[in-house]
């Protein structure tokens, strides 16, 4: 973990003051994720603690600072840390009551042990956890364009970068349904490119975690769902039992800023997927990762980005990441060629980062 420290803290230069983090608070109280509105009296209710008790406000300063991460990542990072110690640490029958916030008084009871019997919890996390989810149905938009472009190519060679609890290859290996999607592409273009056919030969999903570790799977499950969401633990859980099943997806855990992949696999993929990865990096490590993502995509292969960012040619990456995970339409899916990693072309808008509805980008009728 000290490692990873100080990787945040070479790789952050200038750190908001704790004011953002408290802006931020505010933000999440009014235009929650999810718009979950147990999330909101969370955030009012924490704001209500920060101006009356300076000895939870200095703690969650310095658990801020000492992090050295974004106000935005440390705001989820407060909630999922909460929501962590509901579903695993709080015991009694109303644990999860909290599902059903949504006034901030309910909170206070709740806050009060959280900062008070729960606080080595809340500190260990603050101080050593990122945010980490895991959606299946993030995968729709890669598929689709893995369909589209390569559905006449026998055996195709995929990869998935920070691929999370590994459900996005294993579910399309196994061709695992995705949600309903709204959508709105010239004549259900996405929708009919979804179902073409695929046959894959050989798969690697990595991640500098290993989800089926116990405590690894129990963060990933506190910060997947919205409060209002935990109905879906138990289809999820389903999901993952039957993704076992799934015999052509090799796991390597690995942080992709520290090694890159052997050399046996430089050049070897035909789809290099890189899903809701880079938003957590600075710009620097962000063009690590893709160069990595670049080196391992094979002549004529791709790589498929997909995260909060939009399409900006004012930066030498050619996107720019917005955090504006809440709002309409800023989750996108973008494509780059490894010969031409100048170009990068958007191809998907989502609705948010749950991939239930879907226009075409502006460079849509380039792959589609
Ligand atoms: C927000 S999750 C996304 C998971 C999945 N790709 C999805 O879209 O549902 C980001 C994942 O990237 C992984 N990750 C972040 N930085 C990484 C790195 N440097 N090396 C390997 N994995 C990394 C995290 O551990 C986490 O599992």
């Amino acid at each position: 973990m000290v490692r990873h420290l100080e990787r945040e803290a070479i790789s952050f230069n200038g750190h908001p003051p704790f004011d953002e983090v408290v802006n931020a608070f505010k933000d999440q109280s009014i235009r929650s994720p999810g718009n979950d509105k147990s999330i909101a009296s969370f955030n009012t209710a924490l704001l209500e603690l920060l101006g009356s008790d300076s000895e939870a406000a200095a703690f969650l300063a310095d658990h801020y600072h000492a992090r050295a991460i974004s106000p935005t990542h440390f705001v989820n990072l407060t909630f999922r840390a909460v929501q962590f110690i509901q579903l695993y640490v709080e015991q009694g029958e109303d644990h999860l009551a909290y599902r059903y916030f949504d006034a901030s008084d309910h909170w206070t009871g709740r806050l009060k042990r959280v900062f008070g019997d729960h606080k080595e919890t809340l500190s260990d996390i603050l101080r050593n956890k990122d945010t980490v989810t895991t959606i299946y149905q993030r995968y729709a938009g890669p598929r689709a364009i893995i369909g589209r472009l390569f559905s006449e190519n026998g055996g195709l060679r995929i990869a998935d970068l920070g691929c999370g609890a590994n459900h996005g290859l294993r579910g399309i290996d196994l061709e695992e349904p995705f949600d309903p999607i709204m959508d709105e592409t010239d004549s259900k273009s996405f929708s009919q490119s979804l179902s073409l056919p695929i046959s894959i030969e050989d798969a690697l999903a990595v991640d500098s975690e290993n989800f089926e570790n116990p405590d690894a799977n129990a963060w990933y499950v506190a910060c997947s769902f919205y409060p209002k969401e935990l109905d879906k633990v138990k289809n999820v859980r389903e999901l993952e039992s039957r993704l076992r099943r799934s015999r052509r997806v090799r796991f390597m855990q690995s942080d992709l800023l520290e090694a890159g992949l052997p050399e046996p696999f430089h050049g070897y993929f035909d789809a290099v997927i890189l899903s809701t990865v880079l938003y957590q990096h600075t710009q620097i490590n962000q063009q690590r990762i893709k160069e990595e993502a670049a080196r391992i995509a094979k002549k004529g292969g791709v790589v498929v980005m997909q995260d909060f960012a939009e399409k900006d040619s004012s930066f030498d990456s050619g996107i720019r990441f917005t955090e504006a995970w809440f709002n309409g339409f800023r989750y996108r899916t973008f494509l780059m060629r490894p010969e031409d990693p100048g170009e990068v072309l958007e191809v998907l808008k989502w609705s948010d980062g749950r991939c239930t509805h879907v226009r075409p980008g502006e460079d849509y009728s380039k792959v589609f």
